[in-house]
């Protein structure tokens, strides 16, 4: 009797917890900052608009997917209609991501990047966008292990591996769905900001203005490799203070975009490569890159 009370009662206030932590609708205040906590913030806040970018990304892809595969489709290519319930599931997670990072940066005076244009390249083909998909998860886990060492705030870093964890679920299920190793190897490849963004930008066809304004990072789409795993692209970091990390500046001034060019490492890892690959291919083929490059990218 006792116990189910306060089994209830923590349901309940586990509901109130996700309901707040779920309700970004309003923007968040941020609290003035002095010099020595914007230093401090400077490299999170980057850190979170990097994740975001990635985010954004994932979940337009998601629900792009979505909107334009029916349960129909989905059985026609070959699967159970649950894959498309499975499917809807990571979405929601995607979606959530993008909220709780938005409320974030904003509740520390930073300003989020928004979701830009994308081309995923899969036309009508619902194997092919469980190929992409899961190629994102993949580079999704290899982003956030990589970027784990930028983070300084020690709460952040615990939130950062509950998501890590999450988008490694997600790759083990769609690698599994589309005949390749669900847990590929021991340790997974971590990749820095330039090699994720030299993989993701092939897919961004452009962005807000305001993504450019020094908020972090912002990729386009100049994404190109060659068949050593080299890629060129063009990248926007901003190194010399954020814009709305103040939450008092009006700075405008766009920072220049270098082409940067950085070397992915191959993917060739015991065990699957050929199964790796062959989505690699795929994929490769559809963004226009060589297949062997792409193959090189997946990790
Ligand atoms: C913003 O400007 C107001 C008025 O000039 C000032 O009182 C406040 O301290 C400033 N806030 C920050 C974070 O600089
Ligand atoms: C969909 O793509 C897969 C591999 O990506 C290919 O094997 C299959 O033939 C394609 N289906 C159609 C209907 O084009
Ligand atoms: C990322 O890794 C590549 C390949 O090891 C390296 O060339 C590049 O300098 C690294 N970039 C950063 C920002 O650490
Ligand atoms: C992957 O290939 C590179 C280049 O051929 C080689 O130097 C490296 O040892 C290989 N790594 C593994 C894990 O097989």
């Amino acid at each position: 009797m006792y116990k189910s009370i306060f089994l209830v009662a923590f349901i309940a206030m586990l509901a109130t917890a996700i309901c707040q932590s779920m309700a970004p609708t309003t923007t968040p205040t941020c609290a003035p900052k002095t010099t020595a906590e914007q230093e401090n913030l400077k490299p999170n806040l980057q850190v979170l608009n990097y994740a975001l970018t990635l985010e954004h990304l994932e979940a337009a892809f998601y629900r792009e997917g979505l909107k334009q595969f029916t349960e129909q489709d989905v059985m026609n290519a070959g699967y159970s209609a649950q894959v498309r319930e499975y499917v809807s599931t990571i979405a929601q997670h995607e979606a959530v991501h993008v909220s709780t990072l938005t409320t974030v940066i904003q509740g520390l005076c930073g300003v989020p990047v928004q979701e830009c244009k994308y081309d995923f390249g899969y036309g009508n083909n619902f194997t092919t966008f469980l190929q992409v998909a899961s190629a994102l998860e993949n580079t999704g886990v290899s982003a956030y292990d990589g970027a784990a060492q930028m983070i300084t705030i020690k709460s952040y870093l615990t939130a950062a591996a509950t998501i890590a964890t999450v988008e490694g679920r997600h790759a083990a299920y769609l690698n599994f769905l589309v005949g390749m190793m669900p847990y590929p190897q021991a340790f997974d490849t971590p990749l820095n900001m330039t090699q994720v963004l030299a993989i993701a930008s092939p897919f961004i066809v452009s962005c807000p203005a305001v993504n450019n304004q020094c908020n972090g990072v912002a990729a386009t789409n100049s994404g190109v490799c060659s068949g050593n795993g080299v890629c060129s692209f063009t990248v926007c970091t901003c190194n010399t203070g954020f814009q709305g990390l103040d939450c008092n500046s009006t700075s405008s001034a766009v920072p220049s975009c270098p082409s940067q060019s950085t070397t992915v490492p191959p993917n060739n890892e015991s065990g699957d490569d050929n199964s790796r690959s062959g989505a690699a291919q795929v994929v490769g083929s559809l963004l226009g890159v060589g297949a062997a490059a792409f193959a090189a990218l997946f990790v």
